[in-house]
């Protein structure tokens, strides 16, 4: 089993390129079956969830050929419709291809996604949406049938902003004759390069980023060109690594448009911050001030896929900082490692009370998922000795070869195997 082991301590200091957005390019890459022409999707990021996407798309018959950080499918032999259940279990956001099969094919079946690391996540907001875009469901031996009975749009209200579902509605309904809207839509940036890329192959898509999305159907799609806009939340994780180093770093590509509130925070807490076009430059302030309370939301609110790295840097900030977790029930599972650490946390439910600064020590540690594993790099440079952090098969789905981002910055970082 791979780790990495992190020697504390020492300042970030240079210039990382941001990759692109792993949100981004999933639903992307699952958007190419609904053409039967060639699609090539640059700025992919080179981690292990793009691969295991990959993946599928060659298990429903896709012709993939990756060179570098582009990749080209071809989907006009599309011979599948179905996403069996060890893919599905790698990665439960296969769920993205629900909707595209079903416009491309009119029918799909996917293994039931179970639970996983951060909570249950069910996926009821999708099928009730795909229901009424004309698509009957049956579940049976742990699989869900879709079948398309009636191609007929819809006017889809969600209960909540889910970002899944409302990327599953723009791939039905871009090929559903007739006007669908969704209100109460998702806003992430990665839903709005979606609706680029859609518009490319030649869809007709209107309003994503706002929380009316209006999805005029078309017959036919063809292929695209498209480039990934920048992780932001990769690009938070580097900050918050540099701020607790107590360095000065440059995120080149990033996109500071996308993280309001994640820059808020930073400079709450006293750190200063340069945006240009295309570019971030965090200098760190000498005592991080505490941060008051942190709630996660819906884009564009705190995301909730930084809270974990967030904590950890507030371990290092004066007094108490408090995390509320209001998008996923079972996203604190890095709190254990981190008062292994030395932090002091306290959490009860979806709150989170950390009491700063802490001394924080290196210890072995286990990555518990993606981004609470995030926060272990976070933790492990701000202390003293040696980190050793397992599993980290779990940072290398969502972030590029780690290691040889922060060694160049002056960060003592090997990967063991
Ligand atoms: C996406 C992101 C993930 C991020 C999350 C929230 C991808 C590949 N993943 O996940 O990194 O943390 O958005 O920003 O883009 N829910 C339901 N029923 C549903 C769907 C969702 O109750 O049918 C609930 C979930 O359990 C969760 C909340 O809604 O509590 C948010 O989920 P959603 O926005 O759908 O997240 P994902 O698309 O799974």
């Amino acid at each position: 089993m791979s780790r990495f082991i992190i020697e504390g301590g020492g300042k970030m200091e240079g210039e990382i390129t941001v990759q692109g957005s792993k949100n981004a390019v999933l639903p992307i890459l699952a958007a190419t079956v609904l053409s039967d022409g060639k699609n090539v999707i640059y700025n992919c990021p080179k981690i292990s969830d793009v691969d295991m996407t990959v993946e599928v798309l060659k298990n429903l018959g896709c012709r993939v050929d990756t060179e570098k950080d582009c990749i080209e499918v071809d989907a006009s032999h599309l011979s599948g419709h179905t996403i069996p259940d060890e893919l599905m279990r790698q990665m439960r956001s296969s769920i993205i291809f629900l909707g595209a099969i079903i416009a491309r094919c009119g029918r799909a079946e996917i293994s039931m996604p179970g639970g996983c690391e951060i909570g249950i996540r069910p996926i009821d907001l999708h099928l009730s949406a795909l229901k009424k875009l004309g698509v009957s469901i049956t579940e049976s031996h742990g699989f869900i049938h879709c079948v398309r009975e009636k191609v007929q749009p819809a006017s889809i209200h969600l209960d909540f902003p889910s970002v899944g579902a409302t990327e599953n509605i723009m791939l039905t309904a871009c090929m559903t004759e007739g006007v669908t809207t969704i209100e109460n839509a998702a806003r992430e940036p990665e839903i709005v390069d979606l609706e680029r890329f859609l518009n490319r192959m030649g869809a007709k898509i209107k309003g994503a980023g706002s929380d009316l999305i209006t999805i005029e159907g078309v017959h036919k799609l063809y292929g695209a060109a498209h480039t990934i806009i920048a992780d932001r939340i990769v690009s938070a994780t580097y900050l918050a690594c540099a701020v607790v180093s107590g360095g000065t770093v440059a995120l080149k590509g990033a996109e500071s448009a996308h993280m309001g509130a994640m820059l808020s925070v930073l400079k709450n807490m006293g750190a200063e911050i340069y945006e240009d076009k295309q570019k971030i430059v965090v200098v760190s302030p000498k005592k991080l001030k505490s941060i008051g309370t942190i709630k996660t939301m819906p884009y564009p609110g705190f995301p909730t896929d930084i809270q974990s790295p967030f904590m950890a840097l507030s371990t290092q900030c004066e007094g108490s900082s408090v995390f509320v977790e209001n998008i996923f029930e079972n996203r604190f599972r890095h709190i254990e490692e981190l008062v292994r650490m030395g932090a002091d946390i306290k959490a009860d439910g979806r709150v989170a009370v950390v009491i700063g600064k802490s001394r924080l020590t290196g210890a072995k540690v286990t990555a518990p998922d993606l981004r609470g594993g995030a926060a272990l790099i976070v933790a492990a440079l701000a202390a003293d000795g040696t980190t050793e952090i397992e599993n980290i098969k779990y940072i290398d789905r969502g972030y590029e070869a780690v290691e040889e981002i922060l060694s160049p910055c002056g960060v003592k970082i090997k990967r063991k195997e």
